[in-house]
Parts: C-alpha cells; sequence; structure tokens
C-alpha cells in the first residue's frame, strides 16, 4: 500500500501530521476572513477548529490512507505557517490545496511546498493526475498553480454555491505523463 513518507522537507519547510496540541496555531489562521475568502468555509470560529482538527486526527487513522491534511511547518522557527493537503478524489486523481495565514504571504511558501506535494504526489502515491480548482478571483493561488507546473484544463461556472454565492473556478491538472518528462518546469 502506498503511503506519504512523512515528514516531507523542503528548503525551508516541513509538512507534518497534525497533532492533537495543533489547535491554537490552527486557529490563528483560519479565524482570519482573508485566508478564507477563496476557500468554500469559514472563517472558523474555536468549536469549527476542534472538530476540523477532530477530523483530520482520524483521517490520519485511516488505512487505506486517503487524505494527507498536513501542517506546515517553518523549520527555523518550529511555528505552524498553515496547511496543504493532498486528497483523492478518484482512483489515480489527487486533488491538492493550501493556504497559509496571512503575515507569510508572498515569501515563496506555497509554491515550496506544492512543489514538494506534487512530486511526492506522483513518486510515493502513483498518481496518474493532480488537479486543483481555484476561485477564478483568487489571483495569488493562480500564479502558485501556474509556477509550479500545473496546467489550466477548463473552467467551470456556477461550480459550487457556498457562502451564499455561486463560484466560478479554474481547474488546474498536471498529468503523469507531463510530469514523468519533466517538462512542467
Ligand atoms: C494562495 C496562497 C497560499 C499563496 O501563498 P504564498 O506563499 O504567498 O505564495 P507564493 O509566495 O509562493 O507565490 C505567490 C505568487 O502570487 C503572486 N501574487 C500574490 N498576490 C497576487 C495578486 N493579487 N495578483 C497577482 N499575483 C499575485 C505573487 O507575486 C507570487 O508570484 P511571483 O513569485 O511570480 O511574484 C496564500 O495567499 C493563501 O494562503 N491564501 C489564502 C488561502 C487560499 O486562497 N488558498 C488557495 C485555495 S485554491
Amino acid at each position: 500500500m502506498r503511503s506519504l513518507p512523512l515528514p516531507l522537507r523542503t528548503a525551508r519547510l516541513t509538512l507534518r501530521d497534525f497533532l492533537p496540541t495543533d489547535g491554537a496555531a490552527i486557529e490563528a489562521y483560519t479565524t482570519d476572513p482573508r485566508v478564507t475568502r477563496y476557500l468554500f468555509f469559514g472563517p472558523r470560529d474555536a468549536e469549527a477548529v476542534a472538530e476540523y482538527l477532530e477530523e483530520i486526527l482520524a483521517s490520519q487513522r485511516e488505512s487505506p490512507r486517503n487524505r494527507y491534511e498536513l501542517a506546515v511547518v517553518e523549520t527555523a522557527t518550529d511555528r505552524v505557517v498553515g496547511a496543504c493537503d493532498l486528497s483523492l478524489i478518484e482512483p489515480g486523481v489527487f486533488d491538492l490545496g493550501y493556504m497559509l495565514g496571512s503575515g507569510d504571504w508572498g515569501k515563496g511558501f506555497a509554491t515550496e511546498l506544492a512543489c514538494a506535494l506534487l512530486e511526492a504526489g506522483f513518486r510515493d502515491l502513483g498518481a496518474q493526475r493532480v488537479i486543483s480548482t481555484v476561485d477564478v478571483n483568487n489571483r495569488a493561488s493562480i500564479r502558485v498553480l501556474e509556477k509550479i507546473g500545473m496546467r489550466w484544463e477548463a473552467i467551470y461556472r456556477r461550480h459550487r454555491r457556498a457562502k451564499n454565492r455561486w463560484w466560478d473556478c479554474h481547474l488546474y491538472v498536471l498529468g503523469r505523463e507531463v510530469w514523468e518528462s519533466g517538462t512542467q518546469r
């Protein structure tokens, strides 16, 4: 059975499983409306954060494990700066996502962690396709997906209704054959 060899390490970040003691760190960024502006959920209050953490801890015990929702830790300071996830949504297809506290935007962290997750998804989980959907107005995230070599594939009009509005989203994809050819970056 395939699994991610955790923790994953990049030049500046450690991607590790969340711990029961991470609640306050999660609260620091998911209660911020700037962070959740383009996310289908949130901002989360303390109670919702506790439920979310419970859910994540339960997903770590699943076998086979189809969901890797991971803490993003700045290695030098051992500080949780956000979260990222790679989740199996259909056979061979993984969905990639990330969010960071606003104080840590603009440092290249998302690009760095998304690159590592992509690599691990293909190498360790045997992904055939990694996909990500992003609100059409989320310029920073679109830029991250383009920088890591994902390719625009479609636009979903009225993809989802959440937080009292319809969401138009771009679909970005990286196929295994492109990753194997090494031409995505
Ligand atoms: C999206 C997010 C993770 C990006 O994190 P980050 O660490 O700042 O990203 P990076 O620094 O790696 O790269 C951001 C890129 O977007 C660019 N960018 C940022 N804001 C932008 C904007 N409003 N318009 C256009 N480009 C923008 C940056 O200049 C940078 O590109 P560059 O390297 O070519 O200059 C962060 O903004 C975030 O957590 N947002 C809230 C949660 C979220 O929306 N998650 C994604 C859901 S799909």
